[in-house]
């Protein structure tokens, strides 16, 4: 009698086993990733493909000196230069050889904070340019992929269609002072350029990740 109930314990178990192995995945609540922040200061170089003008980026994020820079290669074209400071205020230039033109803009935000992807939605994994990355999306006007392993970023996509491969990614890495200045003629009053507003919007299609974000991605 004892051991035919052993037995059927033993039965009733091994009946349900399949049962607990199935469910333990989902009861044990995989969290759900987050972005990693963004370090306080980085270099990355980015190769942007935008209505299929291609660009070479270099991005210097620096945010403890409130001060971004995208310094632009047009594929065998201009060099453009976007400096970027967190008190609103955005150079547009180019240098000699080029010509020498200069759009100062005012935005009511500063730049990116490290956390500004807070909040994103997690979209799962996919495969993007040869990495397993981990997808959100932000505010409905940018997809973000980061690489699973390493959690650098890999690639974002803007809802515009524009889209950034990250080649690099230098953290710690800070562009010395002297090269945050912008040209003398960014400064004069006749500049007919000079104090423009534009929406964020218009300056996501310029190319630029740091100030093209619409304020409710703004945490
Ligand atoms: C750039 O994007 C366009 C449009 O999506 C695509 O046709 C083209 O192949 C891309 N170029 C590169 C170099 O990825
Ligand atoms: C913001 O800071 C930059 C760099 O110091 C400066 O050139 C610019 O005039 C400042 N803008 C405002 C609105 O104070
Ligand atoms: C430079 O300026 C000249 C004169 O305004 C213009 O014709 C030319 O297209 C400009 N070049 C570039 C690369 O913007």
């Amino acid at each position: 009698m004892g051991s035919a109930t052993a037995l059927d314990n033993v039965s009733v178990f091994l009946l349900l086993l399949p049962l607990f192995l199935q469910l333990s995945p989902l009861m044990a609540e995989e969290p759900v990733p987050c972005p990693a922040t963004w370090p306080d200061q980085f270099h990355s170089v980015l190769f942007i493909n935008r209505s299929s003008s291609l660009q070479k980026v270099d991005l210097w994020y620096d945010w403890p000196n409130g001060r971004n820079f995208n310094i632009i290669q047009h594929q065998l074209g201009v060099l453009s230069y976007d400096l970027e400071w967190d008190n609103g205020t955005s150079f547009y230039y180019t240098l000699h050889p080029f010509n020498t033109t200069c759009k100062v803009v005012h935005f009511d935000v500063g730049i990116l904070r490290p956390n500004w992807l807070d909040g994103a939605t997690f979209l799962g994994h996919k495969n993007v340019d040869n990495f397993l990355c981990n997808v959100w999306e932000k505010a409905d006007f940018i997809t973000y992929y980061e690489d699973v392993v390493t959690r650098r970023p890999v690639m974002w996509v803007f809802s515009s269609g524009m889209v950034a491969h990250v080649m690099t990614f230098e953290v710690g890495a800070v562009l010395e002072d002297a090269n945050w200045q912008a040209p003398v003629y960014c400064f004069s009053e006749t500049d007919t350029g000079s104090s423009l507003l534009e929406s964020s919007i218009d300056v996501v299609s310029h190319g630029t990740l740091i100030r093209g974000i619409p304020h409710t991605a703004y945490a």
